[in-house]
C-alpha cells in the first residue's frame, strides 16, 4: 500500500429502478499509485462516472462484505460517516467536472478558494494561493470576474485551479473537456498535467505531486497517460 494513493477492490453497483435493476458496475478492482496519471476510456453510459462518483466518494457501491476502497492517508472508507466523507473530500482530491460546477455568483478567486472552508484546519493563505493557481493558469487578469463572464475554458481552468488549492492526493476528473472545442480542451489538459506536477512549487508548499484518475474520450489525451483502463461491462481491465 505504501506507494499507492488508493486502493479499491471489488466494487459493484446496481441501481434499483422502479422498471427493475442494472447493475452498472460489476466487481471491478482498480489500484492508482502516488503522482501516477490514469485515463478511464469506454462507451457512453458504460459507468464510468458512476465508478468516479464512488471512488470519490460521492456515491457508495453495492453493500458486500469483500469489498474496499482504501485511501492511503486515510485508511477503508465505505464505512466512514458523511461528515468524515465530506472532510475526506475536501482534504485529499481535486475533483473536475465536464460542467465546471462553479458558483456563479462568487467571482473566481473566491470560488478557487471554496474548498478551503471546508477544511478543519484551513490555510489562512488560502486567496494568496487562489490567486498564484489562477496566475498559473492565465487567468492573473480576471481574478475580479464571475464564472459567467467566463469562456467555457476559461470557466474550466477556474475549475482546475479550484481542484488544486487544498493540494490534493487524488485529482478525479471526469470529462473535463467534454464540454470544449478540440484545442480547447488539449490546453485544458496541458495546464492539469503540468500544473500537477509543479504544485509543490506554488505557494511554497513541500507536497508530492497528486495522482490523476481522468475519464476522457479523447484518445490523444489517454495516451498522455501513464496507463489506459477501459470500462467494459462494468470491469475496467
Ligand atoms: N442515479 C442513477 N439512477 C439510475 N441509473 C443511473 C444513475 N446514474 C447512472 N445511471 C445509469 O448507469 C449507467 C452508467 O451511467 P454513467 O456512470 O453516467 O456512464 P458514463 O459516465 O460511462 O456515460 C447508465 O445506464 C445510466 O443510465
Ligand atoms: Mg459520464
Amino acid at each position: 500500500m505504501s506507494d499507492l494513493v488508493l486502493s479499491a477492490k471489488h466494487i459493484s453497483k446496481t441501481y434499483k429502478l422502479p422498471s427493475g435493476s442494472i447493475k452498472v458496475l460489476n466487481d471491478f478492482s482498480i489500484d492508482i499509485k502516488q503522482g501516477e496519471h490514469v485515463a478511464i476510456v469506454g462507451k457512453s453510459g458504460s459507468g464510468k462516472s458512476t465508478a468516479l462518483h464512488i471512488l470519490g466518494t460521492l456515491d457508495k457501491p453495492d453493500k458486500s462484505p469483500d469489498t474496499s476502497i482504501n485511501f492511503a492517508s486515510v485508511g477503508e472508507l465505505t464505512k466512514l460517516s458523511e461528515n468524515r466523507k465530506a472532510l475526506l473530500r475536501a482534504e485529499k482530491i481535486g475533483f473536475v467536472f465536464q460542467t465546471y460546477h462553479l458558483m456563479p455568483e462568487m467571482n473566481i478567486v473566491d470560488n478557487v478558494a471554496l474548498p478551503n472552508m471546508a477544511l478543519k484546519k484551513r490555510n489562512p493563505q488560502a486567496k494568496e494561493r487562489a490567486i498564484a493557481l489562477l496566475e498559473a493558469v492565465g487567468l492573473g487578469e480576471r481574478l475580479a470576474h464571475k464564472p459567467l463572464e467566463l469562456s467555457g475554458g476559461e470557466q474550466q481552468r477556474v475549475a482546475v485551479a479550484r481542484a488544486l488549492i487544498n493540494s490534493p492526493e487524488l485529482i478525479l476528473a471526469d470529462e473535463p473537456t467534454g464540454n470544449l472545442d478540440p484545442a480547447t480542451g488539449d490546453s485544458i489538459l496541458d495546464i492539469l498535467f503540468s500544473l500537477s506536477s509543479k504544485l509543490p512549487l506554488i505557494g511554497g508548499e513541500q507536497k508530492a505531486p497528486p495522482a490523476l484518475l481522468v475519464v476522457t474520450h479523447t484518445p490523444h489525451i489517454a495516451e498522455k497517460c501513464d496507463r489506459i483502463l477501459t470500462l467494459e461491462k462494468g470491469v475496467l481491465n
